[in-house]
């Protein structure tokens, strides 16, 4: 049995809030409501204390708590149903004025929102951006439907049907608690983003990775208990700022600075990650100065590039390999095709697993989900993560427990 937090904000929605309450009972779990002041216009505290026999929290100080932050730390998962386009901003701005958002912010149990209201307001550039910082804290947020709206009309925005939202949410519990300290004890490397390799002091030969799906994995396995280094390639720094806290960063620039870190702090570890793109070819020299077009010929210079080497292949084959060694793949192409380079690759590269990324319109790189076949060393599908990075490095993650598991026996 677990501690479900249901927080309540104030949309039309509302009315169906208590059925996920209700859902959630009857799986066995215990519920407690957090309601801000606005939502009891639509469901009254009579209503909430009928349904949970206790008090609803709303009052951030009042008489018999004991400490405003008591349901965060009991929490072992809050869902926000439904969540408005207000407190979606005031959940990615990390309000605490109300139960609900200083609930959230107070608390390290998985959260789970199912917002809801006018297409407008769902599709405005406002909403998606906080929908999307939510996103990358590693909050679930389940898309609205479409279909009529309070308002009359009819689009984008209305609460999914709360059975589906509890199904949703309790699926999560049940992962998050099967992650729950599985790499109690182990040392992870994650190497993350992309090298860019200098030609000059202002340009470089670089690659689209923006180090989400590493960062994705190095959180989760810092969540499952392990101990994690990232060796991050030119990702942005909110990104970084936002791994769980003991996280250790080295950041770098090339793909020689990248092997260099790495060497110095594989060995002792049980585990390799290597999402990192990293760049095949660098320039052979790089200009000590900014490279300057001849204004008088219509010449353009010729860069030289010599072979990267390809770190992943040389850990996996030397002296220091740790026990588990994951690398990814980028590719495009047909199923077929794709799966004929990963089972090369997976062969060629001596890593125990190649996650097979498909990488194309709308998956693969960036604020995108992600679709993710895991081949072992002879190329077998040995699991499929689809969904956001998040999931697909819980999925990973899981796997990689379950494979250090095995080695000890
Ligand atoms: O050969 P390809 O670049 O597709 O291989 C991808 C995998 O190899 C990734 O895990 C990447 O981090 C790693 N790699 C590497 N050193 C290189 C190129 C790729 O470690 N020079």
């Amino acid at each position: 049995m677990a501690t479900i937090v249901v927080g309540v904000t104030g949309g039309v929605a509302a009315f169906k809030a208590p059925i996920v309450v209700r859902e959630c009972q009857r799986a066995g779990h215990d519920v407690y409501v957090a309601a801000t002041r606005a939502s009891l216009d639509f469901v009254g505290r009579s209503t909430w204390e009928g349904i949970t026999s206790r008090p609803v929290a709303v009052d951030i100080a009042g008489e018999g708590r004991a400490e405003h932050v008591e349901l965060a730390r009991v929490a072992d998962l809050i869902i926000v149903v439904p969540a408005t386009a207000h407190s979606l901003a005031r959940l990615a701005a990390g309000f605490a004025d109300d139960m609900v958002s200083l609930t959230v912010l107070a608390s390290d149990a998985p959260v789970v929102v199912a917002p809801a209201m006018h297409s407008n307001m769902w599709l405005a550039p406002a909403t998606q951006a906080n929908v999307k910082t939510l996103r990358e804290r590693g909050v679930h947020v389940i898309d609205p439907a479409s279909g009529a709206l309070g308002s009359g009309d009819s689009g984008v925005g209305r609460l999914p049907e709360p059975e589906e939202i509890a199904r949703v949410a309790l699926e999560l519990l049940d992962s998050h608690n099967q992650s729950l300290q599985a790499l109690a004890g182990r040392t992870v490397v994650v190497t993350a983003g992309g090298t860019r390799e200098p030609i000059d002091p202002v340009r470089f030969l670089g690659n689209q990775s923006s180090g989400r799906q590493g960062l994705a994995i190095a959180s989760a396995a810092a969540r499952a208990g392990a101990s994690v280094r990232v060796i991050a390639a030119n990702i942005e720094s909110a990104l970084l700022e936002a791994l769980p806290t003991g996280v250790q960063v080295t950041r770098v620039g090339s793909a020689l600075q990248m092997r260099e870190a790495l060497i110095d702090q594989v060995a002792d570890a049980d585990a390799l990650v290597m999402t990192a793109a990293v760049a095949d070819f660098r320039p052979e020299a790089t200009s000590e100065s900014k490279m300057k077009k001849d204004p008088s010929t219509e010449d353009a210079p010729t860069i030289r590039l010599v072979r990267n080497p390809d770190i992943l292949a040389e850990v996996a084959h030397g002296d220091q390999r740790p026990p588990l060694v994951v690398g990814f793949a980028a590719e495009t192409g047909t199923d077929e095709e794709i799966l004929a380079y990963g089972a090369d690759k997976a062969a060629r590269k001596g890593a125990d697993f190649i996650c097979l990324n498909r990488v194309g319109e709308s998956v693969g790189f960036g604020d995108v989900p992600n679709d993710i076949r895991l081949l072992d060393a002879s190329g077998h599908i040995a699991g499929r993560y689809v969904g956001s990075k998040d999931e697909v490095a819980a999925g990973l993650v899981g796997h990689m427990a379950s494979f250090l598991d095995n080695l000890k026996r």
